[in-house]
């Protein structure tokens, strides 16, 4: 059977941009695939402490597991939930492949690059993370890593660490498939990125500091429909789905498919000929309130005690698995 794994920081509420970008076409996917392929949604939460959560880490990543199930996903036996830190051969992984990792190859990515820039002092945590993801994924032998697009160099890199290992030491990893295949095994043209909303070039992102620029999944849904209405847009008065000249609308078209649920051509022919944006950002403020209004009263239906249950029988399962697979690199590389 395939694995398919994925996970999700927990250093703060997710915005829209995670859940529509990320989470939910995930769980899609996986609730597609859990009958014949192990699913592994996991909190890095040792991931988390790079920089400083907001709030309190355990109950956000509490909080995080809590929006896997809200956001649909099935369990069976072969889904798990699990934690990071409660399968400590993560970290022992992540250490072994650090003295596989080059200084060269890890200076080059884009997130420590982006997060280190300007800072007088920068932990190492940032600059080592993307080893430790590599650790996360490779434990598993995972083939399928469904992520956003400013994670695919972090999983070139593991394809690169995996690659060279074996070359090393034995065909003892599972190499995930390249970035693109993974884009088709996604079924999506281009991998999704939802856009800041004051600034449409970039993506949104938790860390941004405007609050009009991103919504979060506690965000009031008045509150959120709001911050639509608000969206930059542009001044060339055509709906039309162009990322390059008019990436306000095109993000709106995008956000109103996801959140429904529609093929994002039948959007697109939707407001063809339109140009009135005013009705545009009426019909996506409505749909993204009525989505957390949903989404929020699912969330608040789950307990602790269910999500605690599904970890002691995640935790067991991520354990066993990575427990064997890091006996197996440990005697490759002479430690036993
Ligand atoms: P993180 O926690 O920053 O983001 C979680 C997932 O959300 C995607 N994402 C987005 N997708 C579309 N539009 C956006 N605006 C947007 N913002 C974020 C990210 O690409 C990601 O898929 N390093 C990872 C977490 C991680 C991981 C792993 C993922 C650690 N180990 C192993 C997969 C496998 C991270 O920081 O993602």
């Amino acid at each position: 059977m395939k694995t398919i794994l994925t996970g999700f920081r927990s250093n703060s509420v997710l915005t829209l941009g995670n859940y529509l970008g990320a989470l939910l076409p995930m769980v899609r996917l996986a609730n597609k695939h859990s009958k014949d392929s192990h699913i592994n949604f996991f909190v890095p939460d040792l991931h988390s402490i790079i920089s400083a959560a907001d709030g309190d880490l355990r109950e956000n990543t509490m909080r995080n597991l809590k929006y896997y199930l809200a956001a649909g996903l099935e369990i069976n036996d072969n889904v798990h939930i699990y934690r990071q830190s409660y399968v400590p051969a993560h970290s022992e992984l992540c250490w072994i492949l650090n003295c596989v990792a080059t200084m060269g190859e890890m200076s080059r990515m884009t997130q420590y690059k982006e997060k280190s820039e300007g800072k007088a002092s920068c932990n190492v945590g940032i600059f080592d993370y993307p080893v430790l993801m590599a650790a996360d994924i490779l434990l598993y032998d995972a083939e399928y890593v469904p992520v956003g697009e400013d994670q695919f160099q972090h999983l070139e890199l593991t394809r690169n660490i995996a690659i060279r290992f074996n070359n090393r030491f034995g065909e003892i990893f599972t190499v995930p498939v390249k970035t693109r295949d993974q884009v088709k095994f996604m079924e999506m043209d281009n991998a999704l990125r939802i856009r800041d909303l004051l600034n449409p070039e970039k993506k949104m992102s938790k860390s941004t500091v405007a609050e009009g620029s991103k919504i979060m999944l506690d965000d009031a849904p008045e509150k959120a429909a709001k911050k639509i209405m608000s969206a930059t847009t542009d001044s060339l008065g055509k709906i039309k789905f162009d990322m390059f000249n008019q990436p306000g609308i095109s993000n709106l078209l995008q956000i109103e498919a996801l959140v429904n649920d529609i093929p994002l051509q039948d959007v697109i022919s939707t407001y063809a000929g339109e140009t009135r944006y005013g009705d545009l950002k009426q019909k996506v403020a409505e749909s993204v309130s009525t989505m957390l209004e949903t989404f929020q009263a699912r969330l608040a239906e789950i307990s602790d005690e269910q999500v605690y249950a599904l970890l002691e029988v995640g935790e067991k399962y991520a354990n066993e698995v990575a427990n064997k697979k890091l006996a197996e690199v440990q005697k490759v590389v002479g430690l036993r």
